[in-house]
């Protein structure tokens, strides 16, 4: 199969074609990945978490990405790689600019940053320099302080409506992917209806362009924390690890993935 670029995303919108998106940190399990199906490799800050044992993403610094980019990037060839912007490095364009250098050279294809607001500039500084940005909004784990803790977002009609301007302005301000994390299954929908590029849904229900999980909640180890209903257990259904990628890659191209079980209503 093709190389994934980033044309192709909004084609397999325009298409039809759902997105298959999971996390990695490391060659091995990129390998199995790109052998696998799986459209999008990211390199999520969830590492501080899943990885370096941490209670939440803000302790990950630009040079753990750097280090988990370069391992990906070897394992994988055929996915899109994309680094995640920890806590704290994109708070400006110039400072946001400099860890992106750094994420493409180690062999990222995209950044992905949190939030909209101030953010949009910082996407806008980024998109004209050549570096392709997926946006994330909704439940964005950078916010936990002022959330108060991993909550669904955008439940009242207030927070509903701004998310879908918010989703609007990241589309506007250059970004070329949506990461819609937390959502109630309507309003995932009707964002994605609303925008030409592709949102990936994490626990944002079936109405989304795309899915991803993070590994390990993928293969289902006890992360030490409550498990959030959008989790599901694909080691359990696939057998091995790669039959795992294999269930989840048909899943979620087929829409089975997620069901209502999975969602938030
Ligand atoms: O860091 C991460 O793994 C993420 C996904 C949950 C979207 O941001
Ligand atoms: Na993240």
């Amino acid at each position: 199969a093709a190389t994934i670029t980033v044309p192709m995303l909004a084609e397999a919108k325009r298409e039809g074609r759902k997105l298959a998106m999971l996390t990695a940190y490391d060659a091995g399990f990129a390998r199995v990945f790109d052998a696998n199906g799986v459209d999008l490799i990211l390199i999520g800050d969830s590492l501080g978490m899943v990885v370096q044992g941490h209670d939440s993403t803000l302790p990950v610094r630009v040079d753990d990405i750097i280090y988990h980019t370069a391992a990906v990037a070897r394992g994988a060839k055929r996915a899109l790689k994309i680094a995640d912007f920890p806590f704290g490095s994109d708070a400006t364009p110039e400072q946001a600019h400099a860890a992106a250098v750094r994420f493409v050279q180690a062999g990222a294809g995209m950044v992905k940053l949190e939030g909209a607001g101030f953010k949009l500039d910082v996407i806008r500084f980024l998109v004209e320099r050549e570096i392709p940005v997926c946006a994330h909004l909704g439940l964005t784990p950078q916010s936990v302080n002022r959330f108060g803790g991993f909550k669904v977002q955008g439940r009242d009609e207030a927070a509903a409506k701004q998310l879908r301007a918010d989703a609007r302005a990241v589309q506007e301000a250059g970004a070329s992917l949506l990461v819609l994390e937390c959502v109630p299954s309507a309003l995932a929908a009707a964002i994605s209806a609303d925008l030409a590029i592709p949102t990936i849904g994490i626990g944002a229900g079936p109405g989304c362009d795309g899915q991803v999980l993070v590994l390990h909640d993928f293969l289902g180890l006890d992360s030490g924390h409550r498990r959030p209903k959008f989790v599901k257990d694909f080691l359990a259904e696939g057998g091995s690890v790669a039959g795992a990628v294999q269930a989840y890659v048909a899943a979620v191209r087929d829409g089975s993935f997620p069901d209502e079980a999975h969602s938030y209503a």
